[in-house]
């Protein structure tokens, strides 16, 4: 009975402390200039209020992207590139602590860790945004190698690293087609 005891006790008082972060599988893609939300929540769901909440990039603690602590954001902790872009939208009350990043640009790529700590307890999470980039329109050009034929086909600009096909005039794939890709 004793031992019962002292596992039920074990259980209640442990489920009351614990919490883990979901966050989802894949990453956030989100277009240039738009905005996105990083979900994050709190499992088993509970009232966060009182927790400090921290979102942060690049194992970069002190210069987080937001910091709400002691009931409130604080505005002047983060990394001023996050200044007014950054912000709480989810109901802490319901454990909801996620991120919503406003007018996104190509340096917000990357992983940003939700990181949640009550006294005893903590728990983070990463979450990835993507900002894909359309490159221009793909341009064409033949030239005459002795009794060959050139074909080049030429579009920058492009992020992520797009894939690449030749293809015959019935749509099938050329195998053998040589492909460059330079940076810059
Ligand atoms: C958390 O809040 C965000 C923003 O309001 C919402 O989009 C999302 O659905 C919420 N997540 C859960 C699990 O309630
Ligand atoms: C969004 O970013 C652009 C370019 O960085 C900037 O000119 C503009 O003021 C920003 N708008 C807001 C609302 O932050
Ligand atoms: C084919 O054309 C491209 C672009 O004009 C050029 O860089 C390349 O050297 C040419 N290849 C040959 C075999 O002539």
């Amino acid at each position: 009975m004793l031992v019962l005891l002292t596992i039920l006790n074990l259980l209640t008082s442990s489920n009351a402390v614990t919490f883990f972060l979901v966050v989802p599988d894949g990453s956030i893609s989100g277009q240039l200039g738009s905005s996105v939300v990083l979900p994050c929540t709190l499992s088993p769901s509970q009232d966060c209020r009182e927790f400090e909440i921290l979102w942060y990039r690049n194992k970069d603690r002190d210069n987080p992207v937001l910091l709400y602590k002691d009931l409130k954001v604080q505005e002047n902790a983060g990394d001023p590139q996050y200044r007014g872009r950054a912000s709480l939208v989810g109901d802490l009350q319901k454990g909801n602590v996620s991120l919503k990043l406003e007018n996104l640009t190509v340096a917000d790529r990357g992983e940003y860790v939700c990181f949640v700590d009550r006294t005893k307890w903590y728990d983070q999470a990463s979450v990835f945004i993507t900002v894909p980039v359309v490159g221009s329109p793909p341009l064409q050009s033949l030239t005459e190698v002795g009794d060959q034929v050139n074909v080049t086909c030429e579009s920058d600009g492009w992020s992520p690293k797009p894939t690449l096909t030749w293809r015959d005039r019935s749509g099938k794939e050329l195998w053998n087609s040589p492909k460059y890709y330079t940076q810059g």
